[in-house]
């Protein structure tokens, strides 16, 4: 299909069959789903937490910026190699309490995770030794403001050939246009983050439209 021609798109059939076609997701996935949605917990979607640990199968080192009940955490811990490590920050600790109880049910070992309660900028910036990386993957998924900013912690932390990625850069429709953004909403940084890695030569990125949009970008080895 050329740039032009939207004259098929997949529909909801086209979902549902892939869906259908997928494995399973761990029944604790599921367990974090269901408590999601009834308690407003923001989590990733499903074909992005798929994506995700499709990216992170030979990714030993990762960062990731909001944790919350550690539905993405554990996608990513679910796909990385076996002796694989996660660092994942996010300052609300009954949030990440909860998290720690659904990897030990996955059969996630405690080792494995480590988690950084505080806020992100303040982490990467007083030295936090678990920050220290370099890390071989990315993601990026707090206060939408901030990922700018995120992005010039990480980037001297990221290992030749890590990927960035980062949930939440089509906004709903605001980072096209698409729908109206308002002020102070985050729009404006999500479309300085996607310029500045698509605009890099030093990065190979691509937006790919799952979930709320979920930016991929290597950084060149
Ligand atoms: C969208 S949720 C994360 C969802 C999670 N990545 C998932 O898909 O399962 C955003 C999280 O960022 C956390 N957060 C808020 N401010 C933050 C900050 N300054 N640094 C890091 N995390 C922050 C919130 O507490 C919230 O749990």
């Amino acid at each position: 299909m050329s740039k032009s021609d939207r004259s098929w798109l997949p529909d909801a059939t086209d979902f549902d069959w892939i869906e259908g076609t997928s494995r399973a997701p761990h029944a604790v996935l599921l367990e974090m789903e269901a408590v999601a949605g009834p308690e407003g917990i923001p989590i990733l979607s499903r074909d992005s937490g798929r994506m995700l640990a499709v990216l992170a199968t030979d990714r030993r080192r990762v960062v990731e910026v909001g944790t919350a009940i550690g539905y993405s955490t554990l996608w990513m811990a679910l796909g990385q190699p076996a002796d694989g490590t996660i660092v994942t920050i996010d300052p609300d600790r009954d949030r990440t309490g909860r998290a720690r109880e659904f990897w030990r049910r996955a059969g996630i070992a405690d080792a494995r995770i480590t988690v950084v309660n505080a806020p992100a900028l303040d982490a990467f910036a007083d030295g936090t030794p678990a920050l220290a990386g370099p890390f071989d993957m990315v993601f990026i998924d707090a206060l939408k403001h901030e990922y700018p900013a995120y992005l010039d912690a990480i980037r001297p932390r990221l290992a030749p050939g890590g990927y960035v990625v980062a949930d939440n850069v089509l906004w709903s429709g605001r980072t096209s246009g698409s729908r109206p953004a308002r002020d102070g909403d985050g729009t404006t940084e999500l479309r300085e983050l996607c310029r500045r890695l698509s605009s890099d030569p030093d990065f190979e990125t691509t937006i790919l439209p799952i979930g709320d949009g979920l930016l991929v970008a290597a950084l060149r080895p």
